[in-house]
């Protein structure tokens, strides 16, 4: 079975506390179990990690190179700003795919700026909790091609 690492960024464990009327009223803990719902129904092993720190989230990404492990991260408001993790994602050996829950590109000016789309094999964006269902879609098909609908 393949295994997925799904990496989550600063303040989205706070998810339905954190600006519900942009990132929804779901919980870090909804999303979690939204996401092995969804590995279950796909044949995927997936585990799901949160972290505020930074250099946390590059072990996790040099983890999954290190394994070959694909990845769905959420680099949150890093994804604006951080080169220490766009280096990290440029090491990946695995399809890689961004995904945030709001709409960055349709949100204030300094969200239109990916450091890490470039180096992704793809990026979803705007569809709520639902972006991380379509990125382990996504995934899934990458790692059996034969398996699309
Ligand atoms: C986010 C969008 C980022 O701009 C923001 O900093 C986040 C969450 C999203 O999932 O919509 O923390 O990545």
């Amino acid at each position: 079975m393949t295994t997925v690492l799904v990496l989550n960024g600063p303040n989205l464990g706070r998810l339905g506390r954190r600006e519900p009327d942009v990132y929804g009223a779901e919980t870090y803990d909804d999303l979690v179990a939204l996401c092995q719902k969804t590995g279950q129904e796909l044949g995927l092993s997936v585990e799901v990690r949160q972290t505020d720190a930074e250099g946390e989230l590059i072990g996790w990404l040099h983890e999954a190179a290190d394994g070959r492990v694909p990845v769905v991260l959420n680099p949150a408001a890093f994804t604006h700003y951080s080169y220490a993790v766009r280096d990290a994602v440029a090491q990946r050996t695995a399809p890689l795919i961004e995904v945030h829950i709001s709409n960055p590109a349709a949100r204030e000016e300094f969200r239109h700026v990916s450091v890490v789309s470039a180096l992704a094999s793809g990026t979803i964006a705007g569809f709520g909790l639902r972006s991380y269902v379509l990125a382990l879609h996504a995934l899934a098909e990458m790692a059996d091609p034969a398996a699309r609908g």
